[in-house]
This record gives C-alpha cells, structure tokens and sequence, in this order.
C-alpha cells in the first residue's frame, strides 16, 4: 500500500493510498472545512436473472462543503446508481454514509424522503418536470408539504426563476420552453428548499453545446456562492468546470484529478 498526500493549493489535502496496481483503496481529504459527506465502503448490487451486478464496489470518498466535484465514467460504471444513493433515492446495500455528520444508511424510506427534502437537490438530465404545471408550479412543488405557506413558495419559487434567467416565461408550461429553459426550471426547482448538496446526473446530456455551456455557468454562479455540487458528466469541457473529477470503473474509484488545480498541485509525501 503507498499512501500520496496531495495539496491542492490550500483548499484541502487529499490523501490516496494505493495498492500494487495502482488502483485506489481508499481516498480521504483533510482540510480547514468541515466535510458535507463521509462515505465509506459503499456497495450495492443487483440481481438480474441469475447474474449479479456489482453496481457500487467499496466506494469511500470525503466531500467538503463547497466541493466542485464531476463524476465521469463509462455507461455502466455505476455513476446513477452512486448518485441515487447520495441523493437517497436508493440505499446502498453496505456502507456508511454520513450528510452533515448523519448517519444515512440505516433510515427507513420515510426518513430518507425528508432528508432528501430538507438537504438535496436533484437534476436530472431529462429534466423531470410535470408537463400540465408551469415553470412557477413546478419550482413550488418541493414545498407542497412543508410548512411554507404558499405566498411565501410562490414568492421564493419566483426569486429562482428570476434568478435562473426565467423571469419571462413564470406562467409557461415545459412544452412551450425550450431544453435549457426546462433545465433552469429544474435547477430552480431544486434550489428551493436551499439544499446542502445539489446533485446532477446528466444534467447537460440532453443540451447543445452552447446551452451546455450557458447552464454550467449558472452552476459556477452557485458554487461560488457556496453550493457543494457533485454533477456526472460524459463531456470532458463541462468536467472541466468542477474541482476535481472522479473516474469510475466497474463500480469503484479508478481516479480523481484535480482539473482546475493541477498547476498548484504539490505532492508532499
Ligand atoms: N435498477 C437496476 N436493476 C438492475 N441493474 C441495475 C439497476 N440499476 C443499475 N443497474 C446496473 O448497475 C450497473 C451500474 O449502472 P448505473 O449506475 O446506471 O451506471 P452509469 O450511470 O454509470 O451508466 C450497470 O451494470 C447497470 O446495468
Ligand atoms: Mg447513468
């Protein structure tokens, strides 16, 4: 086992060890800021007929608040499957899992609905808008059963679409908005209830490069206004917007780069 300490300016250490293949055991950051997710020896398979699929294999990872973070990998790697579990869609079948020092692999699916609720934001790269409601409808519906009174969400709901560039098109249906638009509505949407972490699978997957582009700002825009984002990308121009890109494999770790840091990177140990 070598362990490599890397120090990426003064935003974090990460520390990776590795076995004789070169393959990544176990990956921790130690940094001033406290961390948003500690993951550790995450597994989930799934049975098909006979066969068993190793979606997730012992995955361990530190993410700090304010993390930029792109999970890439070839289809089948098991990035969704990674994402659903963080944004407590699904559980993992072993593992820990800790968001904002909670522990997260032992609650029921109740439990898990109000942390996703309280704490996350999901994107989707197919949008997942309701077709009948408008942009301002939808951006509400998170907050349908909370305690926020529905003058309070329609106000909240319409400070998003503004601030998302929507301001024009509140009352319009997602059929009559273009990709991007629909996109902005579902980031809107899932800022709402000012969540920890936003997730996003894909979230340009369906986009033009220009409107790729245009929707990766307005994620620059959040996390530098302290949003910890973790995003999974198949382009390489739009990975290049986060901190660090995680490559899956098979289901584990295969590597982690650090795009934007690379030049001030250091190896100290
Ligand atoms: N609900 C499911 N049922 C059966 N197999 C699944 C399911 N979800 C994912 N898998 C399998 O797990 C592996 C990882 O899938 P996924 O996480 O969707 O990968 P990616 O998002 O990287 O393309 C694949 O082999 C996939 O077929
Ligand atoms: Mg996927």
């Amino acid at each position: 086992m070598v362990g490599k300490s890397i120090e990426f300016g003064s935003l974090f250490t990460m520390v990776l060890q590795m076995d004789n293949n070169m393959n990544i055991e176990y990956c921790y950051k130690q940094g001033s800021r406290e961390n948003a997710l500690v993951i550790k020896g995450l597994n989930k398979s799934f049975v098909m007929g006979d066969a068993e699929v190793k979606a997730l294999d012992n995955i361990n990872l530190l993410i700090a608040h304010n993390d930029y973070i792109a999970i890439m990998g070839p289809s089948g790697s098991g990035k969704s499957t990674l994402m659903n579990i963080l944004g407590c869609l699904t559980t993992a079948d072993a593992g820990s899992y800790l968001l904002n020092g909670q522990e997260l692999a032992t609650l029921n699916d109740d439990q898990l609905a109000s942390i996703r609720n309280q704490y996350i934001g999901f994107i989707f790269q197919s949008f997942n808008l309701q077709s009948r409601r408008t942009a301002l409808e939808n951006v509400m519906l998170p907050l349908r059963f909370s305690k926020v009174s529905r003058e309070e969400a329609t106000i909240k709901a319409k400070a998003l679409l503004e601030r998302v560039g929507l301001a024009e098109r509140m009352e319009h249906c997602p059929s009559e908005l273009s990709g991007g638009q629909r996109q902005r509505v579902a980031i809107a949407r899932a800022l709402i209830n000012e969540p920890t972490l936003i997730l996003a699978d894909e979230p340009t997957g369906n986009l033009d490069s220009n409107t790729s582009e245009e929707i990766m700002r307005l994620f620059d825009e959040l996390h530098s206004n302290g949003q910890t984002i973790i995003m999974v990308t198949h382009e390489p121009t739009i990975a290049a917007h986060a901190q660090l890109t995680i490559q899956l494999e098979d289901g584990q770790i295969h590597e982690i780069s650090g795009i934007h840091y690379e030049e001030t990177a250091a190896i100290t140990a």
